[in-house]
């Protein structure tokens, strides 16, 4: 069975003195049987994680990463550096990139290249707008978007981590119900199978959207649902430990 993963993206909120006492919190607060747990914060305080969680059980990475490995690219993060600060994963293609900063499906399959190139963790997101989702085509646009990684990394498709996350979920409060989560992590899933059936059993799918307490256990309970990937909520340590454990193994 694949364990749950539930991921923070902090987005660009926090400071040192919000991200110490929000990490003491959440380091109170595991249980036993956690699920795994990570963090996901803005570049200025990735120094501040490898402080505060080298050697814990909480992992740690970053939001975006270039695609290029080294040079003239003037605020750009390449993956060999977010490696060396010891970041375990990154984030690429979040929506909030593809739509306000124009990334392509293509340039979210270079930077994946380059996050596994450089030993990270890449969490690639795919989502639909709102508009597509009426439309009906919601499953050709996961489809194309996990496609044009799946393209890219050729044999590593068990590296990586994959988040669904309907974009018009995302911060509106309004979240895909279970099944029509669960329809697109089948999709997903099916389409990774069509390239190696054995490592697609093995790829964490998290879900991504206003996952908050209340909904995060019906979300997880289904069987293609393997975590989520966390915005708001994971800004308060109560509200992510109980997504946590709501993806937790049950006390034997
Ligand atoms: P919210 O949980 O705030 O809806 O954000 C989800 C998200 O975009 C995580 O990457």
């Amino acid at each position: 069975m694949r364990r749950k993963l539930v991921v923070g993206n902090w987005k660009m909120n926090g400071s040192l003195a919000t991200n110490a006492s929000l990490l003491a919190g959440i380091a109170e607060g595991l249980g036993e049987n956690s699920a795994y747990c990570a963090v996901c914060a803005p570049a200025p305080y990735l120094a501040q994680c490898q402080a505060l969680l080298s050697g814990s059980e909480i992992g740690w990475g970053a939001q975006d990463v270039s695609a290029h490995a080294a040079g003239a690219y003037t605020g750009e993060v390449s993956a060999s550096m977010l490696a060396d600060v010891g970041c375990g994963y990154v984030i690429v293609g979040h929506s909030e990139r593809r739509a306000y900063h124009g990334e392509s499906s293509e340039l979210v399959a270079n930077k994946t290249v380059a996050a596994l190139e450089a030993g990270l963790t890449p969490i690639v997101c795919v989502g639909e707008t709102l508009a597509e989702r009426e439309a009906g085509q919601t499953s050709a646009v996961v489809a194309g978007q996990l496609q044009a990684v799946l393209d890219a990394i050729g044999e590593r498709m068990s590296d990586i981590v994959i988040a669904y996350e309907p974009v018009w979920a995302i911060g509106t409060g309004k979240t895909a119900t279970p099944a029509m989560a669960q329809e697109v992590h089948q999709q997903l899933r099916a389409q990774l199978a069509g390239q190696n059936k054995e490592a697609a059993e093995a790829v964490q799918i998290l879900y991504g959207g206003s996952m908050k307490p209340d909904n995060a256990a019906e979300l997880m309970a289904q069987p293609d649902i393997d975590g989520g990937l966390i915005g708001g909520a994971a800004l308060k340590a109560s509200d992510f430990l109980a997504i946590i454990a709501a993806g937790s193994a049950p006390d034997q």
